[in-house]
């Protein structure tokens, strides 16, 4: 067992007395690539983490919410009735929020006693917040005998992000949770919610996935976050399609063409961006699945983040340090992962270069004078599972 899932059985019993009626756990996720396609209909390529939260859960006898968070050490209780949106804030919204989307979802949900636990990194762009939503939705659909699949969880999941939390974010995250599996990413067409799982074994290939947390401060992330969105919006309207998924990869030229206006440029730019990140998607799952050395990757992985720097604008020095200084050090391919504007950055290495790449990052960042970052090897795990 993972030490946030012996912690959270060793809470629950001083927090609520008595044993709680079962554990679970939901992983965190690292997006090998595929970066703000999700909310436009498109292609991502995630992989579940080893890390990840845990819950100890037990059906309450009243209909009320009583959380307790290990991390945050603190306690919240909430009558159901009165969780919906812009009532709940902090930490305890993303399991509240689970609680009244299966409610809205016509599902008789009883009240519950949960303590949660995490080991995935906060605020790095590695889905803890997906991580704990996913956790709870599992919990409770079990508790309550709802048995929804998992992309219905997915939607529960995402439904407490976007209304209750308020965090407009796409699907991707809680997919990527609910269905890893170890050895495997996650190929999801986000439109059609077809999730397909791809092997992906880099240690067979004496290769590693370095993951950087670059700990830049994430400023403004929601804001930019929301008008990346609203852009995308603006300009698969323009173009006249339901999403900028629907833009073909050879009809590009064509439609940046139709963008002109005040903001033309910038919308062009957004909309390359996501044609070519869907474009690139399919060209990893392509070599990955024709069994090609994984190494060949590695020049897409470096394309996407230089799409995501010069046209889409979600990078940030920090990150945009880290790339380099791996390329420089011998990494096949890299890139930032997940939303943006800070977070962390992965690289694909040799196994016997992990420390010379940690290294030269580390170096890049003593020269600029920016917080040390912290380095680690991932591997692709299971989904979210009653324990
Ligand atoms: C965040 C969001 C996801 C996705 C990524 C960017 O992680 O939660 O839905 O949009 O950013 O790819």
């Amino acid at each position: 067992m993972s030490a946030p899932a012996d912690r959270v059985a060793t809470e629950f019993a001083e927090e609520f007395g008595g044993k709680p009626d079962g554990s679970w756990w939901a992983p965190g996720r690292v997006n090998l690539i595929g970066e703000h396609t999700d909310y436009n209909d498109g292609f991502v390529l995630p992989l579940a983490l080893e890390y990840g939260v845990a819950a100890a859960a037990r059906v309450a006898e009243e209909p009320v919410l009583r959380v307790r968070s290990v991390q945050q050490g603190e306690t919240v209780e909430l009558p159901l009735d009165a969780i919906a949106p812009g009532a709940v804030d902090g930490w305890s919204a993303y399991v509240a929020g689970v609680g009244w989307a299966l409610r809205e979802a016509g599902h008789d949900v009883p009240g519950l006693d949960v303590v949660v636990d995490g080991d995935v990194p906060a605020g790095a762009g590695l889905s803890s917040s997906a991580a704990l939503e996913c956790v709870v939705a599992v919990a409770w659909n079990d508790l309550a005998g709802t048995a929804l699949s998992l992309d219905d969880l997915a939607g529960v999941a995402r439904r407490a992000e976007n209304d209750v939390v308020g965090a407009p974010t796409g699907g991707m995250d809680q997919m990527a949770s609910l269905h890893g599996r170890a050895g495997n990413l996650v190929f999801l067409d986000m439109r059609s919610l077809e999730v397909e799982h791809v092997p992906f074994d880099p240690p067979s290939a004496g290769l590693a996935l370095l993951v950087v947390d670059t700990h830049a401060p994430h400023a403004h992330v929601d804001g930019e976050y929301a008008e990346r969105r609203r852009s995308c919006t603006r300009a698969a309207e323009l173009l006249g399609v339901p999403a900028l998924r629907d833009v073909p990869l050879d009809g590009l030229d064509e439609a940046l063409g139709q963008l002109t206006g005040d903001d033309g440029e910038l919308l062009q730019r957004r909309v390359r961006h996501i044609v070519t990140e869907d474009a690139r998607v399919l060209e990893v799952v392509d070599m990955l699945r024709s069994g090609d050395d994984p190494r060949r990757i590695g020049p897409v992985l470096t394309a996407s983040h230089a799409s995501m720097r010069d046209d889409f604008e979600i990078t940030v020095p920090e990150v945009d340090t880290a790339v380099a200084a791996a390329l420089d050090a011998g990494a096949y391919g890299a890139r930032m992962t997940g939303g943006g504007f800070g977070g962390c950055v992965l690289a694909l290495v040799d196994t016997d270069a992990v420390d010379a790449v940690a290294g030269a990052i580390e170096a890049a960042y003593a020269a600029e004078g920016y917080r040390a970052p912290s380095a680690f090897v991932v591997t692709a795990s299971d989904g979210a599972r009653r324990l």
